[in-house]
């Protein structure tokens, strides 16, 4: 990579599951080694374009906060904080919301899913993908680590880079998507969907925080099938392909050599071999993100600084802004 500043945000909804780690957080971790500069966000804006209870809020801000710390994000080498403590976000979505139309947002995925969950949308739900843009252009951001989901969101703050760009001169970079290479972590009951916070089913969900027993029974009810063998193939055998994805990433091996360990072992002792492999990796960040709840006034802290330094960095930004557009 070289140069260049990285931006990615995650909504406060409690404490993320082991999708969330190893599709999103991991990587947040690695960037900080391969980019000069990373900001990472907690979203708290957009997380009230959902009801929301707002003392749970409050205590989801701290319980991300301390998750992300937990999973080694480095307020030293990284700028973590939250969204709302810096009001550049909201000014900066209502001028880039003056240059975008109403049909661009129409068939955005987030809005198709979420007004029709609810049969009616807010305005918020439905402007949320300029405020996402306003994150990433207001640090002139040039990488966004995203999920397949979020590409057409990356795109509309491309095309408001290029707009923005061609009516009042070059300011942004077009930030670019670095795409997870990681699969997607499937949900442990259903495996043809993702795993995923909003599944109801608590068989089907392993939260960073859970202990090494929850561990071991979610994995040992883990859907699979009537072959007893250990082979990879997600689109015949998606069940024991996602416990092979699974033990792969936790373990840091390639699929192949996730397979090879099988070799011998039926489903049922895999398991075995696969729960271990995730309590032995989340177990140290468990015991973190205990430690840490115990002291909000440090995470406050964290927080309090990382804003600092992000007025530092978007403050010049919209000065510039406002000027080129005339306010
Ligand atoms: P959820 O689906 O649980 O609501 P989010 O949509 O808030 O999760 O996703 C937060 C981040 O975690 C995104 O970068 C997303 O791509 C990633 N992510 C979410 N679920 C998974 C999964 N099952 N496997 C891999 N990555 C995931
Ligand atoms: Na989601």
């Amino acid at each position: 990579p070289g140069g260049g500043r990285v931006f990615s945000g995650i909504q406060p909804t409690g404490v993320p599951h082991l999708g969330n780690y190893l599709g999103a957080l991991e990587t947040w971790v690695t960037l900080q080694n391969q980019y000069p500069s990373v900001v990472y966000s907690i979203v708290d804006l957009h997380s009230i374009t959902q009801p929301q209870e707002p003392p749970q809020l409050r205590s989801s801000i701290l319980d991300m906060a301390a998750s992300l710390l937990a999973c080694g994000v480095d307020p030293e080498r990284s700028v973590l904080f939250q969204q709302s403590q810096v009001s550049e976000h909201a000014e900066l979505s209502w001028i880039l919301g003056c240059l975008t139309s109403m049909p661009r947002l129409r068939h955005l995925p987030q809005w198709k899913m979420k007004s029709k969950q609810k049969n009616e949308g807010s305005v918020g739900l439905y402007t949320y993908p300029v405020l996402q843009a306003a994150d990433i252009l207001l640090y002139r951001s040039t990488h966004v680590p995203v999920g397949e989901d979020q590409v057409q969101h990356l795109e509309l703050a491309q095309d408001l880079a290029r707009i923005f760009n061609g009516r009042y001169g070059e300011l942004f970079p077009e930030p670019r998507a670095l795409l997870s290479a990681t699969r997607k972590v499937k949900s442990l009951r259903d495996p043809s969907s993702k795993m995923s916070k909003s599944d109801p089913h608590a068989m089907a969900t392993i939260s960073i925080t859970d202990s090494p027993d929850d561990i071991a029974l979610k994995v040992r009810r883990a859907v699979t099938d009537f072959t007893s063998e250990v082979t990879f193939d997600p689109e015949a055998r998606p069940g024991v392909s996602n416990l092979v994805t699974i033990h792969a990433a936790v373990a840091r091996i390639s699929v192949d050599e996730a397979v090879s360990q099988a070799r011998g072992l039926d489903t049922g002792t895999y398991k075995t071999l696969v729960s271990d492999a995730v309590i032995q990796r989340l177990t140290p960040i468990r015991e973190e993100i205990q430690r840490l709840r115990m002291d909000p006034a440090h995470l406050e802290g964290v927080l309090a600084l990382g804003t600092r330094r992000a007025r530092e960095l978007a403050a010049p930004v919209l000065r510039e802004v406002r000027q080129r557009v005339g306010l």
